[in-house]
């Protein structure tokens, strides 16, 4: 065996002693693990508008934004998204993964300090490493002094733990604030606009692969920054824009998500109840109403263990373990949509405490 393919079998053989080897499963069951929260996924508008919009203009972009990728459909749906977040402008990224990239290498710059939740997205993370300013990891809602001139990097719903950042303190400290609105955009404020808007904070960044059903995700901002964003991040200079038909599906998204307020409401009423139900079973999770409630196991084999019963039972729930969490955090990462009922969750409670039990016998 050449060195490589012995040094990487014995990671592989390494992660599966540790119990973090991960396998791939197709939605199967009843959905408590994906972020469509809103079930706009499948929306019929959506994916008639998304579907029409392929007819018309194809399935590929064909390059960049700055040279032959650039639609009109795109620069008007970003216009629609900055007054969505009460901002000046905003720009499309591929990913939430690239735009946080995107943010974190092109504001920052040598001589700057990012003060960074210890919770951030991998996406955040990354991001500020790649970046050349200074790093400062911070205990989790904790930032303590953030000199004037320093970037404040924050989740505003966190991933994995469905916790609010306090983003009106933040905004009284020095830094400019940064915001991944991953888990709020499309859940939260009067129109869905999330928690981070308008010159509240320096920049947020708003996936459309989560509550809003697509892919993708919107920089929203000061003109002067979105303007400084397009001339120089890498991630939005360097790759082959969307396809145009997604620019309509999330303009069809922000249609829904406009007029149906009771989708949101539902999500986060079905969210409570599931907490409740949680806590009268006996099983320790956060209170809030965020859709997204840890159920925390602990060790990786037994979420694992947890997970695939619940499975076999017809709850399509996913276990998360390091470095996704902290070590020894490992857990059942429950999230609620809008499709799911009371009768659906009072089941899956019930489903959840046999099969907690049977994990410890
Ligand atoms: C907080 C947060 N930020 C960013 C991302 C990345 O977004 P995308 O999936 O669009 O790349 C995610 C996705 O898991 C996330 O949870």
């Amino acid at each position: 065996m050449r060195p490589l393919e012995q040094r990487l079998r014995s990671h592989l053989a390494e992660l599966e002693r540790d119990g973090l080897l991960r396998k791939r499963r197709p939605p199967q069951g009843i959905d408590l693990s994906s972020n469509d929260y809103l079930g706009l996924a499948a929306h019929p508008l959506i994916k008639e508008r998304m579907a029409a919009a392929v007819c018309a203009m194809g399935a590929g972009s064909t390059g960049s934004r700055l040279l032959r990728g650039e639609r009109d459909c795109f620069t008007a749906l970003e216009q629609r998204f900055a007054e969505f977040k009460d901002t000046e402008r905003s720009l499309y990224f591929g990913s939430g993964y690239l735009a946080n990239l995107a943010v974190l290498t092109t504001f920052p710059e040598a001589g700057d300090t990012i003060y960074s939740d210890e919770w951030n997205h991998a996406s955040l993370i990354d991001g500020a490493r790649l970046s050349r300013a200074e790093r400062v990891v911070f205990p989790h809602l904790q930032p303590g002094a953030v000199p004037d001139g320093a970037f404040l990097v924050t989740e505003s719903v966190f991933s994995m733990d469905g916790d609010l950042a306090p983003l009106e303190d933040y905004q009284k400290l020095g830094g400019a604030l940064i915001v991944d609105e991953a888990h709020a955009v499309g859940l939260y404020g009067d129109r869905g606009e999330g928690l981070a808007v308008g010159e509240d904070v320096f920049v947020s960044v708003n996936p459309a692969g989560k509550a809003l059903g697509v892919a993708g995700a919107f920089v929203a901002g000061p003109s002067w920054a979105i303007e400084y964003l397009e001339q120089r991040a890498r991630p939005f200079i360097f790759s082959t824009a969307a396809p145009p038909a997604v620019a309509a599906a999330i303009d069809a998204s922000l249609d829904v998500i406009e007029a149906e307020p009771e989708r949101r409401e539902r999500v986060r009423s079905l969210a409570r109840y599931l907490r409740e139900r949680l806590m009268d079973a006996g099983i320790a999770v956060p209170t809030g109403d965020s859709p997204i409630i840890p159920v925390i196991i602990g060790e990786n084999d037994r979420a694992v263990a947890v997970a695939a019963a619940l499975q076999q039972a017809g709850f399509d729930v996913r276990a998360i373990r390091p470095p996704t969490v902290p070590p020894g955090t490992a857990r059942l990462r429950i999230s609620v949509n809008a499709g799911l009922s009371e009768e659906i969750l009072a089941r899956f409670v019930k489903c959840l405490v046999e099969k907690l039990c049977a994990a410890c016998s």
